[in-house]
């Protein structure tokens, strides 16, 4: 696992959108796993600049999605699927022609998620998973205790990730219960892995994660096991790691 440590929240972004630039320098039409919440925005900030300077062409990449709430009416401006489009494809330029996404709003959810499985695959697989940690050492929303071996699925969200959350609704009472998320075999299965954070309340997650042991209870510690996988923190973040 390579740490890098950096000074800032806008640094942490220049580092990680320099490589997904880097893979998408050598590969134009990357598919790159995206994540939402605030962590990843100066990612997101640094490849729209960059696009708009002329640095770089992302016309060919594809994006997909790490996890949707459940229950959300269609168009619920913080339903993931929304919340890229806002962040991530209108900044690129990109349309939805070439973005996939698990469907929290189907009937037959074991279905969506098996079928999102499957569309993953026929794309070839994530080049890059761009991710975020919980407070709790969630990544995507598999929360404590969920399997390494987990695939895209059903989960109920803890109430510290549910109060966590709670800022991006108008009230606590309007953060969902459930949501869809790729499983941490899902999502180890990007060849590479790419973990942002930023500020004090992610130090103990990410100590736990880097330093700690291979433990469900702190599921962003099956990077550990990854092949590639980068953490870019800010000395905050960093702050509890040895
Ligand atoms: C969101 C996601 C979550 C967040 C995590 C941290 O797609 O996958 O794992 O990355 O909850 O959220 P922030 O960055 O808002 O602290």
């Amino acid at each position: 696992m390579e740490i890098v440590i950096v000074a800032d929240r806008a640094a942490v972004g220049e580092v990680a959108a320099g490589a997904i630039a880097d893979l998408v320098g050598a590969k134009p039409g990357a598919l790159v796993g995206v994540a939402t919440g605030s962590s990843p925005l100066p990612v997101y900030t640094s490849l729209a600049r960059r696009v708009a300077a002329g640095e770089l062409d992302v016309s060919q990449v594809r994006v997909c999605q790490l996890d949707e709430y459940v229950g959300l009416p269609p168009g619920h401006p913080e339903s993931y699927r929304a919340v890229i489009e806002r962040e991530v494809l209108t900044p690129l330029g990109l349309t939805t022609e070439s973005f996939l996404g698990p469907d929290g709003a189907a009937a037959d959810l074991p279905a969506a998620c098996a079928a999102y499985e499957q569309a993953l695959r026929d794309a070839g697989g994530v080049d890059l998973q761009l991710l975020g940690i919980g407070s709790d050492g969630h990544i995507g929303f598999n929360e404590p205790c969920s399997s390494f071996s987990s695939r895209t699925r059903v989960k109920t969200l803890t109430q510290r990730t549910r109060l966590d959350n709670a800022r991006f609704f108008g009230s606590l009472d309007e953060v969902p219960w459930h949501v869809v998320t790729q499983g941490i075999a899902t999502i180890s299965d990007a060849r590479h892995l790419v973990l942002v954070a930023t500020g004090e309340s992610k130090a103990e997650a990410i100590a736990l994660a880097v330093e700690g042991p291979l433990a469900a209870v702190t599921p962003a510690s099956a990077l550990q096991l990854h092949p590639h996988a980068t953490v870019i923190v800010d000395e905050s973040a960093a702050s509890r790691l040895k």
